[in-house]
């Protein structure tokens, strides 16, 4: 797959296949991520790939939490919209079902700007999104976890000595085909 087709193509997918990602697949999406540029080339992400039943059921216990908790919000900006809401609270509740959620964090004592280590790290998850992509896996960026406070609660959880959690990223078979988001003119220039 072309680059560019790969940019274009890869969507947010939020409902997968009940199928397995095979190990070497798993390992060549997280290898990807760590091609990813970095400040002063600090590498400052850690991944956990969760894949066992028990470990996501516990993340879904977590994830239903914040599916009630974000509903509120989601309502007062979706006033006409009830489908919106209630197609983001059904994701982030089940996360569409995939069989892989990647966790990322960012690394203790990475002695750089925050802002650095943030870029760096969102370089590398947008690695993973297009290295799964062109494997024909689909994947969705999740950050309503952070936004609702619940970052450290999947820290405790998953990983207590990894650093601060930033982002989850679903992985799995997609079992619907995404509509494409348009994207608005008038975002860059050349001068
Ligand atoms: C930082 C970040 C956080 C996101 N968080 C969520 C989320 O919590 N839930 C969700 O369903 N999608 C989330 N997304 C996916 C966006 O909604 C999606 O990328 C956008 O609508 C464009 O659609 P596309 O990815 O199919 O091109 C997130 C994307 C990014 C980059």
């Amino acid at each position: 797959m072309e680059l560019m087709e790969a940019i274009q193509k890869r969507r947010s997918v939020r409902r997968y296949q009940d199928r397995e990602v095979p190990r070497e697949l798993l390992e060549e999406i997280l290898e990807a991520a760590c091609w990813a540029p970095s400040a002063d080339n600090l590498q400052p992400w850690y991944f956990v790939a969760l894949t066992r039943p028990e470990d996501i059921a516990l993340l879904r216990e977590t994830m239903e939490k914040v599916s009630e908790e974000i509903k509120p919000y989601l309502q007062e900006m979706f006033p006409r919209h009830p489908r919106v809401v209630a197609e983001t609270t059904g994701f982030l509740r089940r996360l569409g079902g995939a069989p892989v959620y990647v966790l990322a964090f960012l690394q203790k004592d990475y002695g750089h700007t925050r802002d650095a280590v943030i870029e760096s790290t969102a370089a590398a998850i947008q690695n993973l999104h297009l290295a799964a992509h062109e494997r024909g896996l689909g994947t969705c960026w999740v950050n309503a976890v952070t936004g609702l406070g619940y970052g450290p609660v999947l820290q405790q959880l998953f990983a207590p000595d990894k650093g601060e959690f930033v982002s989850l990223i679903s992985v799995g078979w997609p079992d619907h085909t995404p509509r494409t988001p348009g994207r608005k003119p008038g975002r860059w220039e050349i001068r």
